[in-house]
């Protein structure tokens, strides 16, 4: 895909995010790799209102060469792409609820949202696990993630909300949703008796689509 084609595709499915609700007012942002860098959304940017020509340009090494000024969690992407050569896309949300399982204070560390459903194994992975609270824009929470980015695809921010990589930007899209999905079933379903995916089911699901 060229520079132009990511361009265009990156502002149209941020917009799309946006108009169903998974982001609200200048929160989140996305990245994708580029032969030469990397394409990030600008800090304080609406991904409803985003345009192609004005997102931010990264060099190999993260440094800002082009377009707006980046995000403010770059050091948030970066730790995705230095931890996952497979990495293409990185989209952090604050969907609700996925934002609502970071909250949760029982949350399971490892996994805190279980596996319910083939979709959400298959786009998101075995494992998600909980990243401690940081400030946004806080520098050090990229160790924290670069470390469990090594084995996951995804990854929740404590009290803030998801950062989930994929292969291709739509990739990475897709999980987003998927995850934003699975976190409402697994909110409601809070209480009941659930009937999840057995490891068997899961081992059968990655090695098939993961
Ligand atoms: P930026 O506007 O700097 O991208 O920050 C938004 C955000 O979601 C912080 O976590």
């Amino acid at each position: 895909m060229t520079e132009a084609d990511l361009r265009t595709l990156l502002v149209e499915l941020s917009a799309s995010l946006f108009a169903r609700g998974f982001s609200v007012g200048s929160a989140g942002n996305i990245s994708a790799r580029l032969e030469d860098g990397y394409l990030m959304t600008p800090t304080n940017s609406s991904l409803g209102r985003l345009d192609a020509g004005r997102l931010s340009k990264l060099d190999t090494n993260f440094a800002h060469i082009g377009g707006d000024k980046p995000s403010k969690e770059v050091f948030m992407h970066r730790a995705f792409y230095l931890a996952r050569s497979d990495a293409g896309a990185v989209v952090h949300l604050h969907s609700t609820h996925a934002t609502a399982n970071a909250c949760l204070a029982d949350a399971d560390s490892e996994n805190p949202i279980p596996p319910l459903t083939p979709y959400f194994v298959m786009r998101v992975g075995r494992r998600m696990p909980v990243i401690p609270y940081y400030r946004p824009g806080d520098p050090a929470m990229e160790p924290a993630i670069n470390a469990a980015a090594r084995d996951a695809r995804a990854v929740l921010l404590a009290n803030h909300g998801p950062v989930v990589s994929g292969k291709t930007l739509i990739d990475a899209v897709y999980a987003a949703e998927e995850l934003e999905e699975a976190a409402r079933l697994a909110l409601l379903l809070r209480g009941s008796q659930q009937r999840l995916l057995t490891p068997a089911q899961v081992d059968d699901l990655l090695s098939h689509y993961g």
